[in-house]
């Protein structure tokens, strides 16, 4: 346990269970010491008041007591405050042997969850012969940083890209294929232009009466599986499938071809979908189409809202797909826990399946879903983000820009930096200044795209956070020594700056744990900005170059662990760090 303040609640549990007696603990009723951070110290024991009511004592006098058992006469300087708090201030000593297990585990603290789980995380899903855009990068980015940081406590993630690969557009598209001729059509398509693409084929489908009489006829055709229409289909999704991995590839993240589950998975499962509602008593007629209606969900005119199931023409609905989506992923891969990482303005749709899926059973308290919403990117005019011509903006293009921009800056920053390295540095900086000013705001707000900002070098962004990593990798290559060197050096915290610095570190795993507790990757964000800024106070303050030993060892060793962490967190964000910049 690398958390100073879990070791202390440790510490502290029988001695809050011995105040209260050995009955009232046998009753299951122990007492939570309640460690909390403080400002004042390094944390602060809150738990003497409510146990001193319940005892029908001084709580100051409890307090005293709890100081008196000296079971952490060891570790802290202590003082009790105000109605009965406990101010802790931890012994540099103890600081310093917290941190050596930490330097020891190549997981640096983060620790296997107790419980692993079966998780399953629905993210990005563009759809198909449709340009990916912002949105796409929110989905995308907020999806790659939690399933990464799930794997690292040891959970065992699915990842699933939901594409829109099914539905009546198709129509359309095929028979604008077929117009184009396929290998036209291809070489269009391969070149990742897919906006036009789509939209040309809507031109020719609002303005003449036979290609939309064409465009149902292939409809139906795809959905009664005709193996010709499917064929076609299939060249529509490879193609779209491989320009997603395009831009996968450039923006660093996990999803491959194995990943993708499209909506198109789920049509030959929705017949059971509905067979399992009707035959739950669920299923009731609205309007001509079937419908569930979730208890809870009203209009504004106050009337119960349904969830559509089955239209009167036979056809299924998103929520349908959605709800054979659910079967699918706790019956045959048994998931303990679904994320849906999809933008807020979904959030009712996903509130009235879930309902639906407990109503139906398929939900319960073994398996839980959770919709993750996020808010939009504004461009500088604080309007949603477009380009000149009022489209929304390719996603492609902001990767492109911010890597150029990037590659602009190293120029000027660091001439010496070979041709060969520069571009995989500018890759590095620029798309993790992409994705960390995506990352690293509260995700259900709204937020502003703006390249000089998310560029800086200065500030909470990833390229300041980028260059503190680099900056410590070139003390040591200025020294001259080897990093794995230090690693089993004893440190010494005697400055303040470097107790500070090492409390941070050894914060790390908590700041994970926080991340996840409410899936918010801005969390640790926070975190490794705080570790970055403790760290230049150090690096101000506490010479490394010239100073004797054993401070000198020991201060590199310090520096080595930061840029460890400073790695791990950037890394669980799926940031790179380079060594140079
Ligand atoms: N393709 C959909 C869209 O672009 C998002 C799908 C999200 N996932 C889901 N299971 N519904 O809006």
């Amino acid at each position: 346990m690398s958390d100073p303040a879990a070791t202390l609640t440790q510490l502290l549990r029988p001695v809050f269970d011995d105040l209260v007696g050995s009955e009232a603990v046998a009753e299951g009723e122990s007492p939570d010491p309640t460690v909390r951070p403080s400002d004042r110290a390094d944390v602060q024991i809150n738990g003497a008041l409510p146990l001193a009511k319940k005892l029908g004592v001084n709580p100051r006098e409890l307090a005293q007591r709890i100081v008196d058992s000296g079971a952490l006469a060891e570790i802290a300087d202590l003082e009790i405050a105000g109605p009965g708090f406990i101010n802790v201030t931890f012994s540099a000593s103890f600081l310093a042997d917290q941190l050596a297990p930490v330097a020891a585990d190549d997981d640096l603290g983060i620790g296997v969850d107790p419980d692993p789980l079966q998780v399953v995380v629905d993210y990005s899903a563009p759809n198909v012969a449709k340009e990916m855009h912002v949105g796409h990068l929110r989905s995308t980015a907020i999806g790659d940083a939690l399933v990464r940081t799930l794997e690292a406590r040891g959970h065992t993630v699915k990842r699933e890209n939901h594409v829109g690969d099914w539905g009546t557009p198709f129509g359309m598209l095929i028979e604008h294929l077929l117009d184009m001729g396929e290998t036209e059509a291809a070489a269009a398509l391969s070149l990742g232009d897919l906006n036009s693409f789509y939209k040309e084929a809507r031109v020719k489908f609002d303005g003449s009466e036979e290609f939309q009489e064409r465009s149902r006829q292939r409809v139906v055709q795809l959905q009664g599986g005709d193996p010709e229409t499917l064929r076609l289909w299939e060249i529509l999704v490879d193609l779209s499938a491989a320009y997603f991995n395009t831009v996968y590839q450039k923006m660093g993240v996990l999803l491959t071809d194995d990943d993708l589950v499209g909506e198109s998975f789920y049509q030959p499962l929705m017949p059971g979908v509905v067979e399992r509602l009707s035959a739950a008593d669920l299923m009731v007629e609205s309007d001509g189409a079937d419908v569930v209606f979730p208890p809870g969900f009203v209009n504004r005119e106050g009337d119960p809202l349904p969830l559509i199931i089955q239209k009167g023409t036979g056809g299924f609905n998103y929520a349908t797909s959605d709800l054979a989506c659910i079967i699918d992923r706790t019956e045959r891969i048994g998931a303990d826990l679904i994320l849906y990482v999809v933008d807020a303005g979904q959030s009712q749709h996903f509130q009235m399946v879930f309902a639906v899926a407990h109503m139906a059973g398929w939900l319960h308290d073994d398996v839980e879903a959770v919709h993750i919403p996020f808010g939009i990117v504004l461009g500088t005019d604080r309007k949603r983000l477009k380009s000149r011509s009022g489209e929304p903006v390719r996603l492609v293009a902001l990767l492109d820009e911010a890597v150029a921009r990037a590659d602009a800056a190293i120029a000027e920053k660091n001439p010496d930096l070979d041709e060969a390295n520069r571009a995989a540095v500018a890759r590095s900086i620029g798309i993790g200044a992409v994705k960390y000013s995506d990352l690293s705001t509260d995700r259900i707000k709204d937020y502003v795209f703006d390249f000089d900002r998310m560029l800086a070098f200065e500030g909470n962004t990833g390229p300041y956070l980028q260059y503190a990593h680099a900056r410590i990798c070139s003390i040591f290559r200025r020294e001259g020594v080897d990093r794995a060197s230090v690693r089993s050096v004893a440190i010494d915290l005697a400055e303040p700056q470097e107790r500070a610095l090492a409390r941070h570190i050894l914060a790390f795993p908590s700041a994970v744990d926080a991340m996840l507790e409410t899936y918010s990757p801005h969390k640790l964000c926070t975190y490794v900005y705080e570790l970055a800024t403790a760290f230049s106070a150090f690096y101000e303050h506490c010479r490394i170059k010239g100073s004797i030993e054993p401070t000198y060892s020991s201060r590199l060793a310090l520096a080595d662990l930061t840029a460890r962490v400073l790695e791990r967190s950037l890394g669980l964000l799926g940031i790179d760090a380079p060594e140079q910049m």
